[in-house]
Formats: structure tokens, C-alpha cells, sequence
């Protein structure tokens, strides 16, 4: 028996079956992705790569044609010496600076830290496609004129997707975690509204809204993602399916239904890791 707030919200729609991709076809045609986040800071002894590494892992296996991770420093350091390993060699390390922005879709935030504040102004103005998560929401919450600039992005015709965890959307409402989860369709629709923007407000239930439209709910997924580094995952699919050209709603919904419909046919004995998860990603 669905909670009463829910009367009135869409199951999300499955996802349709991968298109066989044109034999003529070359990676050029499926988009690039640059994830932009894995924070590293030798001064404080931190790292969050994990973050930026399995959005771009997910991107790479759900058909992006070419998948760029820019990592992230503190103001002063260089760029940090753990990303000379990749985990997955089809990806690509590029310099913040040496991208072409206007030319690729960005997944922001994964592992960002205090340092996607710096360059959230620039993505926000130039790419035409973009993931907001974590650390790139957090940053929004605390700026008005971040958030006005989300806004000015559907005003010029670019897609932004959001995807909080309650307490990401709680700060960017100004509630709490558990206001948010007493309405969840309400908080989302709330954001979506405010930042003309598509809000995936993830967790059980995943709740999916966009300005103008009736939200939806997402019927897959199980408490086996309730494990470090899905939530990246989700972000990296999203941006891979912006990259090949779907537009934000379908996208959200899509890889919403997609990632949860995963973790439901997960093999019992196995464990449910966010890595293996990003490896069984399909286009
Ligand atoms: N049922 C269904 N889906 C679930 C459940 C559940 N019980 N629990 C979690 N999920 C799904 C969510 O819908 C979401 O897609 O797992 C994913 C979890 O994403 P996050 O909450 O973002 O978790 P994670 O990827 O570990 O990110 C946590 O990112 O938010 C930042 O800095 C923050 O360190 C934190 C990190
Ligand atoms: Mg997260």
C-alpha cells in the first residue's frame, strides 16, 4: 500500500531495450563525459578519488564514447599524485583547465570537496549537459548566485540533472534530513521548481521531478545499494545518457530504473559493491 503522499506521483517507466547502435557508428557519437571531483588534499591527508573514479567507471560502461576524469586540489596544491593510477585504463585524466567545456557533458561534485566551488561558476556557465552530485550541491546551498546560475542554465536551453541524498536536499531547502523524508515527493518538487531543473531525490523510493511535471517514483532497487559509492554511479549513468543525447527527464528516470533494477537481480551469496555495480552498466 503505497503512503498516501505518494497518490498522485508516476511509477517511473522501465527502461527500453539498448538500441543497436548504427554499424557505421564511432565513439565520437556517443558523447564524452568528464567527471569532475576526487578531491585529494596531501596538506589535510585526505582523499575522496573513489567518488570521481566510479561515476567515470559508470559512464565509461553505460556507452559514453569517452570518459575524462579532472581531479580536484586545494587552493595552493598541485595536482595530486594518487591520480597517476587509474583504475580503469579506458579513462582519461585531463587538467580542469585544459577542457573544453562547451563540448562535453559534466558529472560535478563526486568527491569534490571544498575545492568545486572554485570552478562550479565555469561549468555552470559552459556545459551544455551536467550532473550535479554531492559536494557540487553542497556548494549550491551555500550561494544564491550558484543557484541562480542553475536556473539561468534552462533559461539558455542546457540540461542540469541533480541528484541529492535527503540530507544534500535538506541543505539546499534550508530543512532537515527528516523533514525531507516526511515529503519526499513535496521536496523534490520543491527543488525541481526552484531550480527549474530535473531533481533526483535519491533513497528508497527514488523521487524524480521536473518543473510542469507530475514527479515519478522509482519501483526498483533495494537496501543492498545502501553502500558506499552507488550514489556516483547513478550520477556517472546519468551522465552518460545525457552525453548520447537523451534528454534530462528520461535520462533520471531511466537510470534510476536501470541502477535499482541492478541491485534487485543482484546474485544473493554475491556482495553488492558500487565498482562491480558501475562494471555491469550496459548503453
Ligand atoms: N533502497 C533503494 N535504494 C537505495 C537504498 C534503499 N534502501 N539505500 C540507498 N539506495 C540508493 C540511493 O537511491 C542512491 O542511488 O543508493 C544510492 C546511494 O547514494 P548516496 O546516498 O549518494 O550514497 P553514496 O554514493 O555512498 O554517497 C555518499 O556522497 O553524498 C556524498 O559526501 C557524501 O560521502 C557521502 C557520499
Ligand atoms: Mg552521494
Amino acid at each position: 500500500e503505497p503512503p498516501a503522499a505518494w497518490l498522485g506521483a508516476q511509477p517511473a517507466a522501465p527502461v527500453p531495450p539498448a538500441a543497436c547502435r548504427p554499424h557505421a557508428s564511432h565513439k565520437g557519437c556517443f558523447g564524452d563525459v568528464a567527471v569532475i571531483g576526487g578531491e585529494c588534499s596531501a596538506a589535510r591527508g585526505t582523499a575522496m578519488t573513489g567518488a570521481a573514479w566510479l561515476a567515470a567507471s559508470a559512464a565509461l560502461h553505460a556507452g559514453a564514447g569517452r570518459v575524462y576524469v579532472c581531479p580536484l586540489a586545494d587552493a595552493g596544491e598541485p595536482a595530486p599524485a594518487a591520480w597517476a593510477a587509474l583504475p580503469e585504463p579506458e579513462l582519461m585524466l585531463r587538467r580542469f583547465s585544459a577542457l573544453e567545456l562547451r563540448a562535453i557533458t559534466a558529472v560535478c561534485g563526486c568527491g569534490g570537496g571544498q575545492a568545486v566551488q572554485a570552478v562550479l561558476p565555469a561549468v555552470l556557465r559552459a556545459c551544455p549537459r551536467l550532473v550535479l552530485d554531492a559536494d557540487a550541491i553542497n556548494a549550491l546551498a551555500a550561494s544564491t548566485a550558484l543557484q541562480a546560475a542553475v536556473r539561468q542554465r534552462s533559461a539558455e536551453g542546457h540540461a542540469t540533472v541533480l541528484t541529492p541524498h535527503p540530507l544534500e536536499a535538506a541543505r539546499l531547502l534550508g530543512s532537515s534530513a527528516s523533514a525531507v523524508q516526511q515529503d519526499r515527493l513535496a521536496a523534490a518538487r520543491t527543488l525541481a521548481a526552484r531550480l527549474d531543473a530535473v531533481v533526483v531525490l535519491k533513497g528508497s523510493g527514488t523521487v524524480i521531478a521536473a518543473p510542469g511535471q507530475p514527479p515519478c517514483i522509482n519501483p526498483t532497487g533495494n537496501a543492498r545499494l545502501a553502500t558506499p559509492g552507488t550514489g556516483d554511479v547513478l550520477a556517472g549513468l546519468i551522465g552518460a545518457r545525457l552525453a548520447a543525447g537523451a534528454h534530462p527527464w528520461p535520462a533520471a528516470c531511466q537510470a534510476a530504473w536501470q541502477h535499482g533494477a541492478l541491485a534487485d537481480d543482484w546474485p544473493a551469496l554475491q556482495s553488492l559493491t558500487a565498482g562491480e555495480l558501475a562494471r555491469r552498466l550496459r548503453p
